[in-house]
């Protein structure tokens, strides 16, 4: 139960789960003849603390953009939803957070805030300032991945759920309708779902986000590095792979890899698996893609969404993006 100015944390996933998911994204992504990993595994605490520093880089615009929007239509949004939760997936420091919550309190309406995040140490201390900044919130965070977890969000009315950053270019076309249509069937009639997606614009500026002059974003993608070798004893030496970003005009997307400057091979203790780089050869750690918004708008109608109202999409150079589910 929740005490006045209280933070509940669930851990539906136990350590245990994310270790597993873990190994399985590894094997997975690892064994074949194309290496990927999926970008959830970034954010451990020097990753999320990297990702802040991303934000506040003058070459990486998505954040800056979409915070103007948010501050823009934030009233609007909280009006027409009528929220009386707010449900972030994958906010990591919550800074936007504030701003929606911020309108929802104005329409007299803020009653609870829950999160969702891979990142518990991060998500918790989040929560933490949440409560002590928002009188009688009721703030809920649940350690997951919401990749696989959407189940373990607490099933309350008239949520407003947010999925911001740009994250929802983290997936594939394939994974995308498939999360999409998942969390249409977790929702409500009643609830609405807000969405920030980056658009598609000048590649040289797009390349410079993820490729910044001063090497925060290559620290941050060598990083997943060094989580491997904690969580699964792997032996990498970060500095014997290259930061790479391109933009892949055929998928509309920043790739990031890491190359191997030198044939090795890398040994993960854990679960015992052993796997080579030839030099020159890649791991793709991330893809971020960057939207048409005609093309977005249309997925988000397939997967069963009413389209409430579009920000800043024809004239700028991010979108959010307003639904509800269908009937
Ligand atoms: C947090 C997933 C939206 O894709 O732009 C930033 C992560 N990666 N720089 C993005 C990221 C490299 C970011 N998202």
């Amino acid at each position: 139960m929740h005490e006045p100015n209280s933070v509940e944390v669930h851990t539906h996933l136990t350590s245990d789960e994310i270790q597993r998911s873990l190994e399985e994204d590894v094997r997975k992504g690892l064994l074949g003849p194309v290496k990927s990993l999926p970008p959830t595994w970034f954010y451990d605490d020097e990753g999320s603390r990297l990702f802040e520093e991303i934000t506040e880089l003058d070459e990486y615009y998505p954040t800056r953009a979409e915070r103007a929007l948010l501050k823009n239509h934030a009233r609007e949004i909280a009006q027409a939803s009528q929220a009386t939760t707010l449900v972030e997936l994958g906010p990591g420091s919550c800074a936007k957070s504030r701003i929606l919550l911020d309108a929802m309190r104005h329409n007299n309406a803020l009653e609870r805030y829950i999160a969702m995040d891979v990142s518990e140490e991060m998500i918790v201390t989040s929560a933490h300032e949440l409560t002590a900044e928002y009188s009688g919130l009721k703030v809920t965070a649940v350690v997951g991945d919401f990749r696989r977890h959407l189940q373990y969000i607490p099933p309350v009315d008239r949520q407003l759920i947010a999925f911001l950053g740009g994250t929802i270019g983290n997936f594939t076309p394939l994974q995308r309708e498939k999360f999409l249509f998942d969390l249409n069937c977790s929702m409500d009639a009643s609830d609405y779902l807000l969405i920030g997606a980056d658009l598609a614009k000048d590649p040289k500026l797009m390349v410079s986000a993820y490729d910044d002059a001063s090497g925060v974003t290559a620290r941050f993608n060598k990083n997943l590095l060094n989580v491997l070798n904690s969580r699964l004893s792997a032996d990498f030496d970060p500095d014997l792979f290259d930061h790479v970003a391109i933009w892949t005009p055929r998928d509309s997307r920043i790739e990031m890899r890491l190359r191997s400057r030198v044939d090795q091979s890398i040994h993960f203790a854990t679960i015992n698996l052993t796997v080579a780089f030839v030099a020159g050869e890649e791991l793709l750690t991330e893809i971020s893609t960057k939207f048409n918004p005609h093309q977005l708008e249309s997925e988000l109608r397939e997967s069963g969404f009413v389209l409430d109202k579009v920000f800043g999409a024809y004239e700028g150079e991010f979108l959010l993006a307003l639904a509800h589910p269908h009937c």
